[in-house]
């Protein structure tokens, strides 16, 4: 069997994923139909000629916007179970998902519909699929904190849906210390904690060393920049606090997949996975991003299945989920 062949069929699991980042042109063409919204395009090209990134800002600022297609509960249902499905053909058997409540509900939408919407799809996704899922409730940084503290006050009434707490969004300005105290509120009412330290952002460095040393999270999501600092490595080391990183989006980010430095932190042992990021707008899911790395950084079947054991070993699966996995 060949490596791709090798890499598609692997059993996988997902860390690393906006459910919003996996609204495909031809879904989001469907919801603006359903519910009257005028996105400004009306064909799948039209749609495409609109990704034009080269940094986190210019992905975002196309990102947003898009999502006013969603209204409804079975809106968030159906674009959750559009990835689900997806992400069960590419062999994961369990998923950690993102979401971005504030951008809804200041958009008018009810933070249950959001929560109970993708929730159904979780559900459905195990009955169907057999894919085991959980949600993570991320904070937009650059917007109002007042509206993250509504955000989290609304969670903890959702603890049943919701597995974990995350921090995304434009990191200008917006260290994780401004949010120090809704880490803590959450983490206090069982919450898993990841934040985001998007690679080489203006004060990347600083921000990481916030999100291990003063938040102490349970994850970071990309943070390859700790190579660069041997204080924050090794604390990341000594603690087991696993990366998640995603090489197509690192390329449209910064122009570089960062694949070296990926396979080099995995090969001295930290728990480092792959995962995909905005797979609509970055055009790659999990495979695709695996065949990237291992194309890049010639790595092997041993590093791949590596990988995988990292995954289940730094998520937040259920007991039984993990036990089956490994
Ligand atoms: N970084 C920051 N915010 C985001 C991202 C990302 O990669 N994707 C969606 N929101
Ligand atoms: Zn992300």
């Amino acid at each position: 069997m060949d490596l791709d062949a090798f890499t598609a069929a692997l059993p996988k699991v997902e860390l690393h994923l906006h459910l919003e980042g996996t609204l495909e042109p031809e879904l989001k063409l469907d919801l603006a139909r359903r519910n009257g919204v005028d996105i400004g395009q009306s064909t799948v090209e039209e749609v495409r000629a609109t990704y034009r990134f080269d940094s986190l800002a210019s992905f975002l600022a196309v990102y947003y916007p898009a999502m006013d297609v969603l209204v409804t509960r079975a809106d968030f249902r159906d674009l959750a179970m559009a990835y689900f499905r997806k992400a069960a053909e590419q062999n994961v058997r369990h998923a950690e998902v993102f979401f971005d409540p504030q951008v809804h509900v200041a958009r008018g939408v009810a933070f249950e519909d959001v929560v109970l919407g993708y929730h159904d799809a979780v559900e459905q996704a195990r009955r169907e699929l057999g894919l085991s899922a959980g949600l993570i409730l991320c904070l937009v940084r650059d917007l109002p904190v007042e509206s993250a503290e509504e955000v989290v006050e609304q969670m903890l009434g959702f603890g049943e849906q919701i597995v974990g707490i995350g921090l995304d969004s434009d990191e200008r300005g917006h260290p994780p210390a401004k949010f120090a105290h809704l880490f803590a509120r959450a983490r206090a009412a069982g919450f898993k904690v990841t934040v985001h330290c998007d690679i080489d952002q203006e004060d990347t460095l600083e921000h990481l060393r916030q999100a291990l040393e003063d938040i102490a999270v349970d994850r970071v999501d990309h943070g390859t920049n700790v190579v660069e600092d041997p204080r924050l490595l090794a604390l990341l080391q000594e603690r087991g606090t696993g990366l998640t990183c995603c090489p197509i989006s690192n390329s449209f980010v910064t122009d570089d997949s960062k694949a070296p430095v990926i396979a080099d932190l995995l090969r001295r042992g930290v728990k480092v996975t792959v995962n995909s990021d905005d797979p609509a707008y970055f055009g790659g899911y999990v495979t695709e991003n695996l065949i990237t790395l291992t194309r890049a950084a010639d790595l092997g079947p041993d590093e791949l299945i590596q990988l995988q054991r990292n995954a289940i070993d730094i998520s937040w699966a259920p007991a039984d989920v993990k036990e089956e996995f490994l």
